[in-house]
C-alpha cells in the first residue's frame, strides 16, 4: 500500500463555491496543497479574484451567484469553458439568519433555504455531466456538501431556517448518493463545528470563550477543515458514500448531557 499518495490530489479538479473565505477557503488551500487545480466562486467577483491570486496559479476565480437554479447552470458553463470534466464539487456556500420567532421573515427563509438546501442539489445536477466524465470505478468523483452540527442538534439562537437547511442537506446528501452512486460520483457531507469565519464571528472573535463550551477545549482551525475534506476527496474517502463526518471538537458526539438529580 503506498500511503504517500493515499491522501494526494494530484491532477485532479476541484470547485468550491463560496471558496473566496471562511472554510471554503481552507478547503481549497488544503486540496491545492495537495495538488489539485482548483476554481473558487463567490458573488463579490474581486474578493474572488483576491483569495485566487492569494492561493496560487492552481487557484481559478469563477464569480457567480449560486442561490438560484440560473446561477447553478451560468457556473457549470463557466467551468465547462475552462475544463472538460470536474473531479470534485464542493458545496460549501451557505447563509444563515437569526431573528425572534414571532419576526421571522419569509425572506430569512427564503435566503437560507435558497442557498443552502436548493443550491446545492441543482449545482450538482447542473454538473452532473461534467462530473460523470470525472468519475469512474477506479476513481470516483466527489460531491461534499458543507452541512453544519446545527442539523444534528440545537443551539440557542433563534436560526430557524439555518437549522432545518442543514438538517435538510444531512439527508439530501444520502438520497444524493443512492442516486449518483452508480455513475460513479460519491456524494459525502462534513458537519463543521465553530471556525472562525465572517458568518461565525462568535468563533472568531470570542474564540477562547466559545472554545471553554466545547469538549477538545479549542475551536477549529484551517488544519481541521482541510484535513477533513482532503480525506473525503482523495483515494482515502473513495468507499465512504452518503456520510457526514462531524468535525466539531467533540460538541456533538462528546459533550456530556445533563441530568435530573434523581438522589
Ligand atoms: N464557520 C462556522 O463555524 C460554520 C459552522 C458550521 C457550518 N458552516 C458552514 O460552512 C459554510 C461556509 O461558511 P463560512 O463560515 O465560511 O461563511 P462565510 O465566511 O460567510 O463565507 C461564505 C462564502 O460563501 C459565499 N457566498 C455567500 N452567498 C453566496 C451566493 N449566493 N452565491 C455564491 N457564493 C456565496 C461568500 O462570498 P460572497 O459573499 O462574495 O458571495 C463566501 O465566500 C456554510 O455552508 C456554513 O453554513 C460554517
Amino acid at each position: 500500500m503506498d500511503t504517500t499518495t493515499l491522501f494526494r490530489l494530484d491532477g485532479r479538479i476541484a470547485l468550491v463555491t463560496g471558496g473566496s473565505r471562511g472554510i471554503g477557503k481552507m478547503i481549497a488551500a488544503g486540496f491545492i496543497a495537495q495538488g489539485a487545480r482548483v476554481y473558487i466562486s463567490s458573488r463579490k467577483a474581486d474578493i474572488c479574484e483576491e483569495a485566487a491570486k492569494e492561493l496560487g496559479p492552481n487557484c481559478i476565480a469563477l464569480p457567480q451567484d449560486v442561490s438560484t437554479v440560473a446561477g447553478c447552470k451560468a457556473l457549470a458553463a463557466q467551468l465547462a469553458e475552462h475544463e472538460e470534466r470536474l473531479d470534485i464539487l464542493v458545496n460549501n456556500a451557505g447563509a444563515a439568519w437569526g431573528v425572534p420567532f414571532e419576526e421571522f421573515s419569509e425572506v430569512g427563509w427564503d435566503k437560507v433555504m435558497d442557498l443552502n438546501v436548493k443550491s446545492p442539489f441543482f449545482l450538482t445536477q447542473a454538473l452532473h455531466g461534467l462530473l460523470k466524465v470525472g468519475g469512474s470505478a477506479a476513481r470516483p468523483a466527489k460531491v461534499i456538501n458543507i452541512t453544519s452540527i446545527d442539523g444534528q442538534r440545537l443551539n440557542p439562537w433563534e436560526t430557524y431556517s439555518y437549522h432545518a437547511s442543514k438538517s435538510a442537506l444531512i439527508y439530501l446528501t444520502k438520497r444524493m448518493a443512492a442516486r449518483l452512486v452508480r455513475d460513479h460520483v460519491n456524494v459525502t457531507s462534513i458537519a463543521p463545528g465553530a471556525f472562525p469565519s465572517d458568518m461565525n464571528k462568535a468563533a472568531r472573535d470570542h474564540g477562547e470563550a466559545i472554545a471553554r463550551g466545547i469538549p477538545a477545549g479549542r475551536i477549529g482551525v484551517d488544519e481541521d477543515m482541510a484535513g477533513a475534506a482532503i480525506y473525503l476527496a482523495s483515494r482515502a474517502g473513495d468507499y465512504v458514500i452518503g456520510e457526514t463526518i462531524t468535525v466539531d471538537g467533540g460538541l456533538v458526539h462528546a459533550a456530556l448531557g445533563t441530568s435530573i438529580d434523581a438522589g
